[in-house]
This record gives C-alpha cells, sequence and structure tokens, in this order.
C-alpha cells in the first residue's frame, strides 16, 4: 500500500479542515525533508463527527504544538512550568493518554500520531475536560523528535502498541528498531524510561532485544516488565485481548 495520500483521497470534512489549518496537512505530503524515507505508518482518513470538527475550529491552537523543524519546543513556555514531560507516540484515539494525563496533573503529556481522526477526538476530550497539562501533535514522530525535541530532556516515552507489521517484508517498517531507540534514549533525562507495550510476541522479543543493544539503557527487569498499575488499557489492547494474545510489557531506563 502507498503511504502517499493523493487529494482526491482527502475526505471532505479533512479538505475543509486542511483549508482552515495547512499545518495539519503537511504530514500528508511525505516529502516534508525532500526524503523519502521509510515510514511506520500508512495515512487512512475516516470521516471525522461534527464534535471533532467542531473542537478542531475551537481549540486547536490551545492544544495542537504545529511541527517546526526550526523551532525546538521549550516545555517551560509550552506548558508554564518545570514539571516533568512524558511523550506518547502513536496514542490511536486517546482514551488511556486522556486518563493518564487526567489522573496526574503534576505531570506534562505530549502526545504524537498521524490519524487525524485519533487526533482530534482526543482534541476535543481534552477540551471538554479543561485539561491544561497535555498537548497534541499530528505529525510524523520520529520527526518530531529529531527535529524538535531537545536531547536529554524527556522525563518518559511511552509508545502503547506500535502498529506490529506482522509480515516480514514490512518488519522494516516497525518503529523499535535500533536507531529509533537511540533517538529516543539520547532524548531522555538520565533516570527517564521507555514504556513499550505489544501484543505482538515476536514483537515484543525484537524490543528486548533492541533496548537491549543500546548502552545507555538498562533494564531493571532483565526481560518483560509487569504492567504499571497506572496503565489502562487501551483501544487496540482491547482487540488483542479478544483474541487472547498475550500483553507483553517492556520498561527501560536511561542510567
Ligand atoms: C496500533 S495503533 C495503537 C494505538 C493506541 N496506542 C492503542 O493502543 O490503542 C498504532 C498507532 O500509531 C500511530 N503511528 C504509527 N507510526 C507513527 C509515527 N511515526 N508517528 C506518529 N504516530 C504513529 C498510528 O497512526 C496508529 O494510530
Amino acid at each position: 500500500m502507498s503511504e502517499e495520500r493523493l487529494e482526491e483521497e482527502l475526505t471532505e470534512e479533512e479538505k475543509g479542515i486542511f483549508d482552515l489549518f495547512p499545518q495539519l496537512a503537511r504530514v500528508e505530503r511525505r516529502q516534508e525533508n525532500g526524503h523519502r524515507e521509510i515510514k511506520s505508518f500508512v495515512l487512512r482518513g475516516q470521516k471525522l463527527k461534527d464534535f471533532q470538527i467542531k473542537a478542531l475550529k475551537e481549540h486547536f491552537y490551545e492544544y495542537a504544538i504545529v511541527y517546526n523543524h526550526n523551532k525546538p519546543m521549550d516545555f517551560e513556555a509550552i506548558f508554564g512550568n518545570k514539571n516533568p514531560v512524558i511523550i506518547e507516540i502513536g496514542f490511536g484515539m486517546g482514551e488511556s493518554t486522556l486518563k493518564i494525563a487526567k489522573e496526574n496533573p503534576d505531570r506534562n503529556y505530549i502526545g504524537i500520531e498521524v490519524f487525524l481522526y485519533g487526533f482530534s477526538k482526543l482534541l476535543a476530550n481534552a477540551s471538554k475536560e479543561n485539561l491544561s497539562n497535555l498537548r497534541l501533535m499530528r505529525f510524523d514522530a520520529v520527526q518530531v523528535l529529531q527535529d524538535m525535541v531537545p536531547d536529554n530532556s524527556v522525563d518518559g516515552f511511552h509508545v502503547f502498541f506500535p502498529d506490529p507489521w506482522p509480515k516480514k517484508r514490512h518488519h522494516k517498517k516497525r518503529l523499535i528498531q535500533v536507531p529509533f531507540a537511540e533517538l529516543l534514549a539520547s532524548k531522555l533525562k538520565s533516570g527517564g524510561y521507555i514504556y513499550c507495550v505489544t501484543d505482538w510476541e515476536d514483537y515484543a522479543n525484537q524490543m528486548l532485544e533492541v533496548f537491549g543493544k543500546v548502552d545507555i539503557l538498562s533494564n531493571p527487569y532483565n526481560g518483560f516488565a509487569p504492567q504499571v498499575p497506572w496503565r489502562p488499557e487501551t483501544g487496540f489492547e482491547r482487540k488483542g485481548l479478544e483474541k487472547d494474545y498475550k500483553i507483553n510489557e517492556i520498561w527501560v531506563e536511561k542510567r
């Protein structure tokens, strides 16, 4: 399947929203930096509902951080405080993101997701709850980390149920590979954590192996971790559990 989306593949709702917020359409253009790269996602459209469109129109600038390769994030300026910052990659519909952010007002959260339907749903829910410790980005997390997140600045990363890309020929699209793990590690503060969860067993083993190859990361569990009590069930997890898939958790820390 092509990762590129043609103008005629966009839904009417997306077209309307992209006219209003051209920043939101930038991830649609695959060659943002002039070179083609393997991406960990395929963009798909889904008709936005009225509540999502309303939320985007009314709250986009309150909650969205716009991708700008020339603008490193200043967390203190974004959140107005010095609280720890946790970045979640690929939040999907954002149910667990919302819950974690709500229950931890003394921490700041940045959720990154390319799927516009999920992005606008979480934006709608965050504004309904009036959450001030959550910001969202609709962009490729790899590029966001490379271009906008300062080194040694992040307290934790959440990667819950990244796309498993089960076919062998697609394994190159999997997010958790050594270069990405090194990128995550470089952005963490010393003592910061990476928390990944998957229901795909061979991907879980790949994660352990990949993180094991990054010297500045250590695994306090020497294998899979127990589920952290504050992690709510995610939408994707529910589908895996219905099929009796085993959930594996991986928790590593920066030395
Ligand atoms: C399998 S879903 C899991 C969603 C959610 N975490 C859950 O557990 O329900 C993976 C999500 O990651 C997103 N994704 C994949 N690669 C991404 C990237 N490079 N940057 C941002 N989002 C990405 C996809 O759009 C998709 O929504």
